[in-house]
């Protein structure tokens, strides 16, 4: 891997280049980040923690049609992914009310939405990440609104086939974020699917088993994602 060109350095993974000219290599980092990196922290183990939940969720994903930009994994901690046009917008979708749905509407956290809501935010760290609604997202031309409606319609997909897998393990999907990007014409699915970019709690007790155990220091947090990797596993 040192022989290859780091792409890129994000607060979770690194991108490596390979020797293929449109696959390269992600890797997952045991670093975390919380409230827009006010706080900093290592959560051992997470970096292939993560990556094994990512490849077993993407490759079941896969299974379901859905195009994501998994190829295989690499190693502990690295999974070969197809090179994608990142779009910069964040695709978050609701099925309980959490986070910054609760912080918006001050709805009481944990309530059940009865359809699941589809949120887009413009990735712009110097923005912090705003909300954006259809008007922004082509005012900026972030993606054409044929794109938008496919992309929103992909993460409801995802949604769907995700509490399908993720329910009989008892893990209650509240929330996640998606990023796409463009092959040609094609959008496909390429972000990691984690206990980082999910909210996961346990069916029966209700218990945070996700990264509010690390924004809100509850806590369990390695323990929390060994037990995700543990039901994503069987
Ligand atoms: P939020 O409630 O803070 O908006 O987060 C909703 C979900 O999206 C939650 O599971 C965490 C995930 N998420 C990310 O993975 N990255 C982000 O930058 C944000 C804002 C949320």
């Amino acid at each position: 891997m040192a022989t290859h060109d780091l792409l890129y350095e994000g607060k979770a993974k690194k991108v490596w280049a390979t020797a293929e000219p449109h696959e390269v290599a992600m890797e997952f980092k045991d670093d975390a980040t919380a409230h827009n990196g006010l706080k900093r922290g290592q959560i051992r183990d997470k970096g292939r923690v993560n990556a094994r939940i990512t490849a077993l969720l993407l490759d079941f994903l896969g299974t379901q049609g859905l195009p994501t930009h998994f190829i295989r994994q690499m190693d502990d901690r690295t999974l070969l992914v197809r090179q994608l046009d990142m779009i910069p917008l964040e695709v978050i979708v609701r099925n309980v009310v959490a986070g910054s749905l609760h912080a918006r509407t001050g709805i009481a956290e944990g309530t059940a939405l009865a359809s699941p809501l589809v949120e887009v935010y413009y990735k712009s760290d110097a923005l912090g990440d705003p909300l954006f609604n259809d008007e922004h997202v082509a005012l900026v031309q972030a993606a054409s609104p044929e794109e938008l409606a496919r992309m929103k319609d992909m993460a409801r997909s995802v949604n769907h086939h995700l509490q399908s897998f993720l329910l009989p393990r008892k893990l209650i999907l509240v929330d996640f974020k998606l990023e796409f990007g463009r092959v040609g014409s094609a959008l496909v699915l390429g972000d990691e699917i984690t206990p980082d970019t999910c909210r996961l709690w346990d069916a029966d007790t209700g218990q945070k088993l996700d990264k509010d155990r690390f924004r809100q220091d509850l806590g369990g947090v390695e323990d929390a994602y060994h037990e995700v990797l543990r039901r994503v596993e069987r």
